[in-house]
């Protein structure tokens, strides 16, 4: 699966924002013949019905036709997928989130209040934004407190590791299956009230159960998936909300941060939480185009969430703006699994900043933060902070 070469040949000078060139082409077409950075041709998608026409037809699909299937994953399609999807939906539920939500929301105070405590300038993405992504899903794994030291070590080495270093990605891969192995197993035994227990107990009548490979998938997925795109929304939005919103100020209103978290997903720009490229498995014809079977096809959220038909000075970051009817988490059968975790968590993080550090500033400007330059998940390195 070409999943590595995501930077199309356009211009971005800033991190924060998509390629300029995009507001140029979408006036032609929404629909562009383009190529990756491997050089391989591609069809860019940067129109919102467009994008919901591709990532709900069956007919896009994230495998191409010759692949190795990996029917225990959920980059797979069809029913295979769509049995992982219905049967992780049990523990993805409205009870799941509810329990959730009181833990996720202490976890993000005590974080905030240590930092506090410790004093400025703190680099909020070593002590707030990564511990809290990993406190949560640490929680819906059910991950030992005594292991919970080991857990972030390796769970950070792998998700900062430049792909192309095949050795470190697989040490560190190596040791965190390995022990999730063992969790997967510890929860068969003795299950607790947690997501990983609640998905080892379903046993659907219709689509049977998770055997230990899916097990071990998901919750590698959920740390893959869910890591650095969490955290990434958390240290962008606050760089966002301190240089372009306003501040933090006003955002101890349960209503005006709502919209502002809505705000910081529509607005994120750059590749992370970006959606699979998908290969056309028959010959479909798109706003005009012929798009042939085989030909790949990539939908830029970053682009789709910036169109001006559907929101107005779509560049601006506005915390306050609604309707807000963006994509970021993505659209049809592949949408995102934790859509409701990732809110749960960066509301949780501002509305702890703003309770705790109302004034809370940067201590460089916006185009000194530092960034990874990870070709999956590109986001700050760290972002030091005062009060
Ligand atoms: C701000 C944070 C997040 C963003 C922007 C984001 C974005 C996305 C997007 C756009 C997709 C669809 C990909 C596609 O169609 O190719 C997706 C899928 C997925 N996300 Fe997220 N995500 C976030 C947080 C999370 C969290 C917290 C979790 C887990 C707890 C998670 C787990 C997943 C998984 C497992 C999939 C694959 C779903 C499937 O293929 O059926 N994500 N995410």
């Amino acid at each position: 699966m070409e999943l590595l070469n995501f930077e199309l040949p356009y211009d971005r000078p800033s991190p924060l924002e998509p390629p300029p060139a995009y507001a140029d082409l979408r006036k032609d077409s929404p629909v562009i013949r383009t190529q990756t950075g491997a050089g391989t041709p591609a069809w860019l998608i940067i129109g919102p019905k467009e994008a919901q026409s591709v990532l709900s037809d069956r007919r896009f699909a994230i495998t191409r036709e010759g692949d190795p299937p990996d029917v225990e994953s959920l980059l797979n399609d069809g029913e295979n997928h769509a049995r992982l999807r219905r049967v992780m939906a049990h523990g993805f539920s409205a009870r799941m989130m509810n329990s959730l939500k009181p833990k996720v929301d202490r976890i993000a105070e005590e974080l905030v209040e240590e930092m506090r405590a410790a004093g400025p300038p703190a680099n909020l993405m070593e002590l707030v934004a990564h511990p809290m992504v990993l406190g949560v899903i640490t929680q819906m794994l059910g991950v030992p407190v005594e292991d919970r030291e080991r857990f972030y070590k390796w769970a950070i080495a792998v998700s900062v590791v430049i792909i192309d270093e095949e050795q470190g990605l697989a040490q560190g891969w190596a040791e965190l299956l390995e022990f999730l192995s063992a969790l997967v197993q510890s929860k068969r035994e003795q299950p607790q009230d947690d997501l990983l227990s609640t998905l080892v107990a379903v046993r659907d009548s219709e689509d049977g159960r998770l055997n230990d490979t899916e097990l071990l998938k998901t919750a590698a997925g959920l740390l893959t998936g869910g890591q650095l795109t969490t955290v990434n929304a958390i240290t962008i939005g606050v760089m966002k909300l301190i240089e372009m919103g306003g501040g933090l100020a006003g955002l101890t209103d349960e209503h005006k941060l709502e919209l502002a978290v809505e705000e910081i997903f529509r607005h994120q720009a750059g590749i992370s939480g970006e959606t699979f490229p998908r290969y056309a498995r028959a010959d479909v014809e798109i706003a005009g185009h012929h798009i042939a079977e085989g030909d790949m096809v990539i939908v830029r959220l970053e682009g789709v969430n910036r169109d001006p038909a559907l929101f107005s000075d779509p560049d601006k970051f506005d915390p306050a703006r609604s309707p807000n009817p963006h994509m970021r988490f993505g659209y049809g059968p592949h949408r995102c699994v934790g859509a409701a975790i990732a809110r749960l968590t960066v509301t949780a993080a501002i509305r702890a900043l703003a309770n705790q550090l109302p004034t809370l500033a940067l201590t460089v400007p916006l185009d000194e933060v530092p960034w990874t330059g990870l070709p999956l998940d590109n986001g700050p390195s760290e972002l030091i902070v005062t009060w």
